[in-house]
């Protein structure tokens, strides 16, 4: 989950270092800190918070040397210390290593190295393999030996970058399981864990692969695959969109994201129509069929089965990525995993997808980041198109999957009319138009300890994704689910003046909904309608743009995503980056 950036340059790399680290905090953020070498001497500095906040970030740009690594954290192994934050360097500090991931048998290896005679700083998994590091450099007196031996005795999911305190003029990396990317630059090279990283700077990129070891110099990469043979591999060219990832006008990522859906929803429409089909033919083919993912992503897999069963008459099993596992019974030779996910590097999707392959499942990704280790080891992936997505809330990259996974039923459907999507934009344009209302909802309940979400049939996901994110943004608790199950419980909950969110389209459920709106009502709660239809049994209503029902999801996202953010602006949380949670999760 953690953030890392590496570079080795012509010039001094502390400034473009710290642009770099603040363009993968959305990976984690509750601590940073940088190394780099200059005249001979290994300098680290580090601090906790947000780079923004952190009083030795200012220190850092001024760092000189013309090799240097930088990392955000998100604490998994040890607190949130400055002793913890990484660069976690050697004994004699003749070694320093940024690591994202788990080292899963850190304990054993770290007790070996104590009774070697290591002194450990830090509570982490990360500090053993500076420790590891500096032993087979010893021996080996070479900084790409030495890494190849250290990371064979590694287990677990790691993506490091090393650097030598008596070689600056080289810096080497290793992953497995956790993403590590080359980015190849005139005078400079960079080894980061996201494109976004550096991007500014180049846009030609090398994907490492699984077990594979690289050694950077300002001119030249060496990578060395699990054979121990040289791997030849040609940078690939990234969007150079991906370069505009600024805020514009807005206050805020999360805000401007959600601002971008008349336009990402579009984007997202434009498939090869040969990839679609195959994806359609897959799964009509198919002897069983999962839909995974984390998250938000999971709601969106849930839309897809939805209309999957009732529609096409087709099974999907959508099953939490973590839990994958559990269901390999039903995973052979013929089945077919669909997975969804914005980053592509979420460890619990890349986990389910890499078991259903080894039973003999053909996996089928739709995906925002393109590159991703999903998009890698999918048989057939389909883009979002929705551009980087910095929020750690997913906002667009949900209304893109929907769009998508809307795509791929249509053509299990057979249907060859293409959507007048158009239409949809300008909806959901319409749609965010209900932000000054949100806004006032946001002043009268953002003291309520708890908020509830309900919708039924195709629309429960949705409720299901109002809670998320408001949870996520706003520290609410909140609880999503479909309004037949409210009096299996969740009635016991309301109180005068509760409020309840009530996802409410026109079409087949409505009536029995609004029954369902008449109990909560009756019972004290605050009914707030998100509805084409008024009712009086709304105590507050926020019109949507009646739209197909296969896209009623998208325009019902668009007031819960804008509740969410208002209420975190108003309670002064940092939308962008909520506590303890970060975008991108590549640990289990
Ligand atoms: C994290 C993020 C969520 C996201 C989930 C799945 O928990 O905070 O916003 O929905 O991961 O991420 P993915 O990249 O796989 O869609």
């Amino acid at each position: 989950m953690c953030g890392i950036i590496g570079c080795v340059a012509e010039e001094p790399v502390a400034a473009l270092l710290l642009d770099g680290l603040v363009r993968v905090e959305y990976r984690g953020y509750d601590s940073a800190g940088m190394a780099t070498i200059s005249r001979g001497k290994l300098g680290v500095k580090k601090g906790v918070g947000r780079v923004k906040d952190i009083e030795e970030a200012r220190k850092m740009s001024a760092m000189s040397g013309t090799v240097g690594m930088a990392h955000t954290r998100w604490a998994t192994h040890g607190g949130v210390t400055n002793a913890n934050a990484h660069p976690h360097a050697s004994c004699k500090e003749q070694v320093a290593v940024i690591h994202n991931g788990i080292i899963e048998n850190y304990i054993p290896l770290k007790k070996a190295l104590i009774a070697k005679g290591h002194r450990f700083k830090s509570e982490t998994d990360t500090e053993v393999i500076s420790h590891i590091v500096e032993d087979e450099y010893k021996r080996t007196k070479n900084p790409l030996r030495a890494t190849q031996a250290a990371v064979k005795k590694l287990k677990g999911q790691y993506a490091i970058v090393v650097m030598f305190q008596d070689r600056p003029d080289v810096m080497t990396g290793a992953r497995k399981d956790a993403p590590l990317i080359v980015g190849v630059g005139k005078g400079k090279m960079f080894l980061a864990s996201d494109v976004l990283a550096f991007i500014g700077h180049t846009d030609r990129t090398i994907f490492l692969d699984n077990y594979e070891v690289v050694q950077i110099t300002k001119e030249e990469v060496k990578i060395i695959g699990p054979d121990g043979r040289e791997v030849r591999r040609d940078p690939n060219q990234v969007a150079w969109e991906l370069s505009d990832v600024t805020k514009s006008d807005y206050a805020h990522y999360t805000l401007k994201e959600i601002n971008e859906q008349p336009k990402t929803i579009v984007a997202a429409s434009v498939q090869d129509p040969y990839k679609v089909a195959e994806f359609a033919r897959a799964i009509k083919r198919a002897k069983s069929l999962f839909i995974t993912a984390s998250g938000t992503s999971y709601h969106a897999g849930l839309l897809m089965k939805f209309r999957l069963s009732k529609e096409a008459r087709i099974r999907a099993d959508v099953v939490v990525a973590g839990e994958l596992k559990e269901h390999t019974e039903f995973l052979g030779k013929g089945s077919v995993v669909v997975a969804l996910s914005q980053s592509g590097e979420t460890a619990d999707v890349m986990e389910a997808v890499r078991e259903a392959k080894k039973h003999g499942a053909k996996a089928y990704s739709i995906v925002n980041a393109a590159g991703s280790s999903l998009a890698r080891e999918s048989d057939v992936t389909l883009l979002l198109n929705c551009g980087p997505e910095v929020g750690v809330a997913a906002t667009k990259s949900f209304t893109a999957q929907v769009v998508v996974a809307n795509l791929v039923v249509d053509a299990v459907l057979g249907k060859k009319k293409p959507d007048r999507l158009e239409e949809l934009s300008e909806a959901v344009a319409d749609a965010l138009k209900c932000d000054g209302q949100v806004q006032e909802l946001v002043r009268e309940y953002r003291d309520r300890p708890d908020f509830y979400f309900v919708a039924r049939g195709y629309e429960s996901p949705v409720a299901m994704e109002g809670a998320l994110k408001l949870k996520e943004l706003s520290y609410i608790h909140a609880e999503g689910m479909p309004a037949s199950e409210l009096k299996h419980g969740t009635l016991a909950l309301i109180e005068k003046g509760t409020p309840v969110v009530f996802i409410n389209p026109s079409g087949p459920n409505h009536a029995e909904s609004l029954s369902n709106a008449e109990e909560l009502s009756a019972r004290g709660a605050d009914v707030i309608g998100i509805s084409d239809v008024r009712d009086q049994v709304y105590k507050h209503y926020i019109q949507i743009p009646k739209v197909s029902p296969k896209s009623t999801p998208i325009v019902e996202a668009i007031p819960l995503q804008l509740l969410a953010y208002r209420m975190s602006v108003a309670k002064r949380n940092d939308p962008d980056y909520p506590r303890n949670l970060a975008k991108s999760v590549t640990v289990k």
